[in-house]
């Protein structure tokens, strides 16, 4: 059976204090509340990552949101992979849609922080996407096809095996607009068997791929309940407690 997982995305929101209040407020609901086997994560700012890990790492866990394609050296301002393993991280969201606008990270650079992580032992959450313009062109196939196979398909099996994917269509992250639980699963489903293609239907039918974009407590059980959906990459829902932990609870089974 494959992880079912509900990863929050704060982005560049919440000053140190906030941060760990909100996250206390969630670990608290997590441990009194969810039932079954699925896995909470927040992926938080850095400067958050050590003093979270700390307070809840058992019960909620926790992750970066990017890391650099080096270990360690003059790269100022830049945060590797090895040191946010130092610090009880087990997750780093890579290629976010937001990366990749407006940090201009490309595939190939991707490709290159997703080795990165895995020789440190993160699980990457290797985030794909269309954007409005190419779901409206009929190119959304091709786009998500190329981006996993510069980004992940390069991967041994027992990598791939490592890698929680994403689908995150441009257009449904922050607009309120989310994919119809028909349209994602057609995607998760046609991104299943690229998979399938590339290695192999064992290897397709363990990975986890989480569906992000204005998910929230009223969408996610439709969502969740798709054959080929494993969970969710959830943003401006991550920075309310209730709202996050109600989408943890979203499974049906
Ligand atoms: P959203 O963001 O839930 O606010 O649409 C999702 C994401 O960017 O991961």
């Amino acid at each position: 059976m494959r992880k079912k997982i509900v990863a929050g995305n704060w982005k560049m929101n919440l000053d140190y204090a906030n941060g760990i209040s909100l996250f206390s407020e969630i670990v608290n609901m997590v441990r009194d509340e969810k039932k079954g086997d699925q896995i909470a994560i927040i992926c938080a700012p850095y400067i958050h990552l050590n003093s979270l890990a700390q307070l809840g790492g058992e019960i909620v866990k926790i992750g970066a949101q990017n890391c650099h394609q080096n270990d360690s050296g003059a790269f100022t301002g830049e945060i590797s992979a090895t040191m946010i393993k130092s610090v009880g991280c087990e997750y780093v969201i890579i290629g976010h849609s937001e990366r990749r606008q407006y940090f201009a990270e490309g595939n190939e650079l991707l490709a290159q922080k997703t080795i990165k992580a895995l020789e440190n032992q993160l699980t990457p959450i290797f985030c794909i996407g269309e954007t409005l313009e190419e779901r409206n062109n009929g190119s959304y196939f091709e786009v998500l096809k190329a981006q996993l196979a510069q980004g992940i398909f390069g991967l041994s099996s027992a990598d791939f095996s490592k890698v929680v994917i994403a689908y995150e269509p441009v257009w449904a992250i922050g607009t309120g607009l989310t994919a119809t639980s028909d349209q994602a699963q057609e995607v998760h489903a046609y991104i299943r068997k690229e998979i399938e293609a590339k290695y192999d239907q064992e290897i397709a039918d363990a990975c986890t791929i989480l569906y992000g974009g204005s998910c929230n407590p009223k969408n996610a059980s439709e969502l969740f309940a798709q054959p080929d959906i494993d969970g969710g990459l959830i943003g401006g829902a991550s920075l309310k407690s209730r709202d996050f932990v109600d989408i943890v609870k979203a499974f049906n089974s």
